[in-house]
């Protein structure tokens, strides 16, 4: 009479494991035919043009006022993105100098944004060392700034948006020369997501 009870329940739990193995694998290949037609491409930034007015440093503070124009580029074919929360600051010497942040926006497919923020510090206190390297290089005609941009960004493919993503993008060195309204030489960011 227990026969069948024991023989069928070895057999329930080879059905649940190969049933469960078969989701896996679809669930694998799913992912891998998503990607495979999707194949996003990685984001890409440049500084573009950087100019600097009312560059003053008195009593170890900094005013200045940054125009940055930055590019925002997204290669792919089938990814938008929407950039909920973006901020862009200005640093030297992995010091802090300033910072803004940009009106929040949606990026198509193949779409270059341009972004024109201003960013002014605001008599930033400055570390010694930093006050110093920074009325040298002023003196000598050229500061190299790093323009940092942070987002919190959302990808839509199709009709799927994924989860938020934070985005840094590193652009350094931009290299701003005084008297200003110099050429500019174009700066490629690292950007990580
Ligand atoms: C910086 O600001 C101080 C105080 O406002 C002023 O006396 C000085 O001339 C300014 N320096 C430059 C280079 O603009
Ligand atoms: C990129 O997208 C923005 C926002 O939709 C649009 O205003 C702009 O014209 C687009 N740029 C290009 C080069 O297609
Ligand atoms: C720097 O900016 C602050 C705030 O706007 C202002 O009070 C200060 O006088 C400025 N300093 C210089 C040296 O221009």
């Amino acid at each position: 009479m227990a026969q069948p009870a024991r023989a069928s329940r070895p057999s329930i739990i080879r059905c649940v494991a190969v049933t469960g193995l078969a989701l896996i694998v679809l669930l694998g290949l799913a992912v891998l035919i998503f990607w495979l037609a999707v194949r996003p491409k990685p984001l890409e930034y440049t500084v573009d043009d950087t100019r600097v007015h009312g560059f003053n440093i008195t009593d170890h503070a900094l005013n200045a006022t940054f125009d940055l124009t930055l590019r925002s580029y997204n290669r792919n074919h089938h990814v938008s993105v929407y950039y909920d929360d973006v901020e862009a600051t200005v640093w030297y010497d992995e010091q802090l100098l300033a910072g803004a942040e940009v009106a929040p926006f949606y990026q198509p497919r193949r779409n270059v944004t341009t972004l024109d923020v201003r960013v002014a510090a605001r008599a930033a206190p400055l570390l010694s060392s930093v006050e110093k390297s920074l009325k040298r290089e002023r003196s000598g005609g050229g500061v190299a700034f790093e323009v940092r941009v942070w987002a919190r960004i959302r990808l839509k493919v199709g009709a799927v948006k994924t989860r938020h993503y934070t985005l840094k993008a590193y652009c350094s060195p931009v290299l701003v020369r005084f008297p200003s309204a110099q050429e500019f030489e174009k700066v490629y960011c690292d950007v990580d997501i």
